[in-house]
C-alpha cells in the first residue's frame, strides 16, 4: 500500500510512519516549520529510513504529483497548530491550514488514481466550549464572556446565570469553535468531506483531544502544555496555572493516537465518518502537574494565578462510543503510564528555556489576548 503524509515530520507523523505496516510506500511532505522544527531544518534519520521524506509546503504540492500518483491512502496532518498564536497570526492560520487542504484536493482532483481514503487530523477545537446540561436540556455555550472571567467565574453559566455541567463532546454536537485556529481545522473537514464525496473517496475526520507523549517538540512554546508543566518542574522553575487550575482536558498518550490512524487507514471497508480521538476521561490542570511531579520526584511549585487566555475553553473531554460501534475496543494509555513513558524521553532532551516560553507569553499579552481576574 502508498501513504501520503503530509505534517509527517511533526510529533504525531514520526509515530504515524513507525507505527505503519513494515514495507508499506510512505511519501511524507513536511516543510520543517522553523517554528516546530527548531533544533534541525532536515528530516530525522529513523523517518528518512522509512519514508521518501520531501521538504515543501503543501501550498506547493502540485509540484510533487509524480512522487504522489499511486497514493492509496492519503494522511493530512500538516497544520499550524497554536491556538493562542491563531488569534494574531490570522492570515497565516488561514492560509496555510485552510489554503494547504485546497490545494491538496486540487492536487488528488489532478491524480489519474484516486486515493481510497482520506484521513484528516482535525480538532476537538471545532466543539468550541462543547455541550453542557442543567440535567434537563442541552445547551451550546456562546461562549465564556470577558467580563465574568474578570470576576473569577471560570464555569459556563446559563442565560440565567446557573451553573452548567459539562458534557463528554460527542461527534453530533454542534461545531462552535472559539479560536481562528478551530474554525481553519473546521474548514479543513468541511473542504475534505464536500470533496470526497463528490468523488467517492472515503473521508475520515478524526478529532484529536490533547495529544501527549516523547518526540513533542520542545522547542515549540505555542504547544503541548505537558511539555511545558514538565519543564518547570524538571528545572525546579515555578509554574502557573492559568484560571483556578481546574481547567480540564482529556490527555491522550501519541502511540493511541497514532495506532487508531493507521487502524482507520488499514480498515477494510468504508468508514466515511467523524470519530472522537480521546481517553474519555477528564483530568484538570493541577492533577497533571501533581502527577508529574510524582513520577520526577520532586514537589511542584505552582501558582494558581487567575490569569486567563481569551478563546481558552473550560473543560473538553470526547465521548469515545462512536469510535468503539465503529472500530471495536478502544483501551486507551493510563496518563500515569503515558506520563512515565514521556518523562523517560524527556530527560534525555535538551530542556526549553523559560525565557521562550516567556516570550510566547508575552506575546498574547501584547495582544490582549491573555488578561487577569480582577482584584
Ligand atoms: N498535538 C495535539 O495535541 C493535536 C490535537 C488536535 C489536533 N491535532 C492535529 O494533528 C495534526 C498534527 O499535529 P502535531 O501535534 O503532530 O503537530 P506538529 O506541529 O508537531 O506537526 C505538524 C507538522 O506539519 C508541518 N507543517 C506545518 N505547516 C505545514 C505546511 N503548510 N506544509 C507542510 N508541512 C507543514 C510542520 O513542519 C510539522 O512537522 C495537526 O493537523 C493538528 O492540528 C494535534
Amino acid at each position: 500500500m502508498k501513504f501520503l503524509i503530509t505534517g509527517g515530520a511533526g510529533f504525531i507523523g514520526k509515530w504515524l510512519v513507525q507505527q505503519l505496516p513494515m514495507g508499506a510506500d510512505v511519501v511524507v511532505i513536511d516543510s520543517l516549520d522553523a517554528q516546530v522544527h527548531r533544533t534541525s531544518d532536515d528530516f530525522a534519520p529513523e523517518l528518512k529510513a522509512r519514508a521518501t521524506c520531501i521538504k515543501a509546503d503543501v501550498q506547493t504540492i502540485d509540484e510533487y504529483q509524480a512522487v504522489i500518483e499511486g497514493t492509496d491512502v492519503v494522511i493530512h496532518l500538516a497544520s499550524q497548530t497554536g491556538t493562542g498564536q491563531s488569534m494574531y497570526e490570522i492570515s497565516r492560520y488561514v492560509q496555510q491550514n485552510a489554503n494547504g487542504t485546497a490545494t491538496l484536493l486540487e492536487l488528488i482532483s489532478r491524480l489519474e488514481h484516486k486515493p481510497r481514503r482520506v484521513i484528516l487530523s482535525s480538532s476537538r477545537a471545532v466543539y468550541g466550549d462543547g455541550a453542557y446540561t442543567d440535567g434537563q436540556h442541552i445547551y451550546y455555550s456562546r461562549g465564556r464572556r470577558i467580563e465574568d472571567l474578570q470576576q473569577g467565574i471560570w464555569e459556563v453559566l446559563s442565560d440565567e446565570g446557573k451553573p452548567l455541567k459539562s458534557l463528554p463532546m460527542h461527534e453530533s454536537h454542534l461545531t462552535k469553535p472559539t479560536s481562528v485556529y478551530g474554525l481553519t481545522k473546521l474548514w479543513q473537514e468541511q473542504l475534505m468531506q464536500n470533496y470526497c464525496e463528490s468523488q467517492n473517496i472515503d473521508c475520515v475526520t478524526l478529532r484529536f483531544q490533547n495529544v501527549y507523549g516523547p518526540k513533542q517538540e520542545l522547542g515549540n512554546p505555542y504547544t503541548g502544555i505537558i511539555g511545558i508543566f514538565t519543564n518547570a518542574i524538571a528545572q525546579g522553575n515555578p509554574l502557573e496555572l492559568f484560571e483556578d487550575g481546574l481547567v480540564t482536558r482529556d490527555f491522550v498518550f501519541v502511540g493511541d493516537v497514532a495506532d487508531a490512524v493507521v487502524k482507520c487507514a488499514l480498515h477494510d471497508s468504508l468508514l466515511s465518518s467523524t470519530i472522537n480521538i480521546g481517553t474519555g476521561r477528564a483530568t484538570t490542570l493541577i492533577e497533571v502537574v501533581e502527577t508529574i511531579a510524582e513520577l520526577v520526584g520532586r514537589p511542584a511549585n505552582y501558582r494558581v494565578s487567575g490569569r486567563f487566555r481569551v478563546g481558552d475553553v473550560r473543560h473538553a473531554i470526547a465521548n469515545m462510543s462512536h469510535y468503539e460501534s465503529v472500530l471495536g475496543t478502544w483501551s486507551p494509555t493510563s496518563l500515569k503510564s503515558g506520563l512515565a513513558q514521556y518523562l523517560d524521553w524527556y530527560l534525555r532532551q535538551k530542556p526549553l528555556s523559560a525565557e521562550v516560553l516567556q516570550a510566547s507569553f508575552k506575546e498574547m499579552e501584547r495582544t490582549g489576548l491573555l488578561l487577569s481576574k480582577r482584584g
